[in-house]
């Protein structure tokens, strides 16, 4: 008889027990409800017929190869195109033996997360920041501490604080989202990053970016990435494909110093043995076509036109009820409701079938329980409205 899964289990899976993430993704699946709780992208601005002439392609020149193990560290081919698209998009500069393709960008941050860690060590995030990744860390034993951004902007003199109030040997490294923070959408300004860069070097700390939003920006150019000003490989640098073209394909990366890419591929090599090989040809693909050059207007274009719907509607249903800074990129408005416990008033939200995310769960301390982060990608601008609507009601 199979022994009582209780005492098979270690604590790890209670450890990353994230019921929010299991109710985003459980909903993704039902249609009727309305869904301002993920990060998706509408897939409306997925480029469909290129990648299908794509995946077509590289099935008849290169099927030998596509539909075969491959290197952990990535497909040599698709790993030139990323190196290409980062320098001319962001002035991001790596060499192929400093880059490691993976999984997603979550799969970077796990095998990093379980070449570094030791029991207790800390890591330093904004607060809130990005919760799944807090998650992860806490598998490994990892402890965050987390520094305030008042209005978008890291408070660097308070992240210093409490990295003096660690014990040197327990300080592990700064894991933060320099350009559209998730769940802000607020970017560092070039000070901010300077003051970051100066402060994790004068304490020896490597800076994790994590940078998935980046180049999703409304008003005007993307900022520089913090590793495009990093002078002594301070920082090491993730991102993905999966909000400019497609989370299907699982695809993102690491960049850092070389041995380090290569301890994390060894742990990256028993997770998956490889990315997924036919996802990395038809993305090499994509990029030396300039798929994703020639689509992110258009991307930039109605997500600009579905944030607008969100925030005029938030003003029109809540007036002074409701506080935000209008996101200047990525995904999210992240919103505070004056009196209301937005983690309580989720089961009238939920009766109402609209879905977010309460904002106490992006905190690593000092909860706001009157936060909700609201996705204005994935809806179409009618559910946009009808859903806030629907929070008016479910909140007062
Ligand atoms: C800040 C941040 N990092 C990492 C990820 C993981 O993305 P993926 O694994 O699809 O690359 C996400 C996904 O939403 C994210 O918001």
């Amino acid at each position: 008889m199979l022994m009582n899964p209780q005492e098979l289990l270690t604590d790890v899976p209670k450890r990353v027990e994230n019921p929010d993430l299991n109710n985003i993704l459980a909903y993704t699946v039902k249609p009727d409800v309305i869904n301002l709780a993920g990060g998706l992208p509408d897939p409306a601005v997925f480029p469909s017929e290129p990648l299908r002439d794509i995946a077509e392609r590289v099935l008849k020149e290169n099927y030998a190869a596509a539909l075969q193990y491959s290197p952990a560290t990535g497909v040599p081919e698709f790993k030139r195109e990323i190196i290409s698209f980062l320098s001319r998009n962001l002035g991001v500069e790596a060499k192929e033996d400093q880059l490691l393709v993976t999984s997603g960008s979550q799969e970077a941050l796990f095998a990093l997360a379980m070449s570094i860690f030791r029991p207790g060590d800390v890591v330093f995030t904004e607060n809130p920041t990005y919760y799944v990744a807090v998650s992860l860390f806490k598998a490994f034993e990892a402890v965050p501490v987390g520094a305030p951004m008042p209005s978008g902007q890291l408070d660097v003199n308070v992240l210093e604080r409490k990295i003096k109030e660690v014990e040197p040997k327990r300080r592990k490294l700064i894991y933060v989202m320099p350009n559209a923070q998730n769940p802000t959408g607020a970017s560092m300004t070039e000070e901010t990053k300077r003051h970051l860069l100066e402060v994790a070097e004068r304490y020896g700390l490597p800076v994790v970016e994590d940078d998935p939003y980046g180049m999703i920006n409304y008003e005007g150019k993307s900022p520089r990435p913090l590793k495009a000003m990093d002078r002594n490989n301070q920082v090491i640098y993730m991102s993905t494909m999966s909000k400019v073209l497609a989370p299907g394909l699982r695809l993102g990366w690491m960049i850092g110093d070389k041995e380090l890419v290569n301890a994390v591929s060894n742990v990256k090599q028993v997770i998956d043995l490889n990315t997924n090989t036919l996802s990395q040809y038809v993305a090499a693909y994509a990029l030396r076509g300039r798929v994703i050059e020639n689509n992110l207007n258009n991307i930039k274009r109605v997500y600009t036109s579905k944030r607008n719907a969100m925030v005029d509607e938030l003003r029109d249903s809540f007036g002074d009820r409701t506080d935000f800074v209008k996101p200047e990129s990525g995904m999210f408005v992240f919103s505070f409701f004056k009196g209301v416990n937005t983690r309580e008033s989720l089961k009238e939200a939920v009766k109402r079938s609209v879905l977010y995310l309460p904002g106490d769960a992006l905190y690593v301390s000092d909860p706001r329980y009157d936060a909700a982060r609201l996705n204005f990608t994935y809806p179409s601008e009618d559910k946009i409205k009808e859903g806030i609507r629907r929070l008016r009601q479910a909140f007062y």
